[in-house]
């Protein structure tokens, strides 16, 4: 049974662009997977803690050490890299905000890239950790930037995937959503790559 992972960061939840792409994807898939299953990680319904002193530690107890305070913090952190392991596809979906990614994605991230579990260092250089899978990346945008072109956000996250090992992505952008002679174009392309 195949399994796809679904990252929603949008603040407007599933009426968010990002996640109405991700939406047709999914289904279209589902479609395809007949015996298969989604896992939904909701970062704006049900956010993930920013990363603190404290989280951080808990993060570097080791086991025996940890109080059950910190043992929570672990417990969250370890699913949601067990959603991250159990997926055949991974579907990010990446609104642009104030030109970077939503801060629950980043939270989300900060609580995944792990030194030891998801990333280790080695005598030439970095090794990621996590099996590789492909990740969708669906990238929403008000204004336009070209696919890649100046943004920090998609740098960062294709920099960031590929650090804990995950380096089968693919970007799927729809921007100038904000722009009236923009939208509806950029939503068909980007439907048309997704299909
Ligand atoms: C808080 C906020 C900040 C935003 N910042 C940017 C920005 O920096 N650049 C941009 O092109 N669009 C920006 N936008 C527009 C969003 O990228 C656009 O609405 C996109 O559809 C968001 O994806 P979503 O609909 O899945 O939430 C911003 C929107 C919000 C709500």
């Amino acid at each position: 049974m195949k399994t796809l992972l679904h990252v929603k960061s949008s603040l407007f939840g599933d009426q968010g662009q990002s996640a109405q792409l991700a939406g047709s994807f999914i289904s279209r898939w589902s479609q395809e997977n007949s015996d298969s299953s989604v896992i939904e990680r909701d970062l704006a319904a049900d956010p993930v803690p920013h990363l603190d002193a404290f989280r951080m530690g808990a993060l570097n107890t080791p086991q025996a050490e940890r109080s059950a305070e910190q043992q929570a913090v672990v417990d969250l952190a370890d699913q949601l890299l067990a959603e991250v392991k159990s997926a055949d596809v991974i579907v990010i979906g990446l609104p642009m905000y104030n030109f970077s990614v939503p801060s629950q994605l980043k939270s989300w991230f900060d609580h995944l890239a792990r030194a030891g579990v998801t990333f280790q260092y080695t005598e030439t250089g970095v090794d990621g950790l996590i099996e590789d899978r492909p990740v969708y990346l669906i990238s929403t945008r008000g204004g336009v930037y070209g696919d890649e072109g100046s943004t920090m956000q998609i740098s960062y996250v294709k920099q960031l995937l590929s650090f804990m090992g995950l380096n089968n992505q693919q970007l799927v952008v729809a921007e100038g959503l904000a722009m009236d002679d923009h939208r509806d174009a950029a939503l068909e392309k980007a439907r048309a790559a997704l299909a």
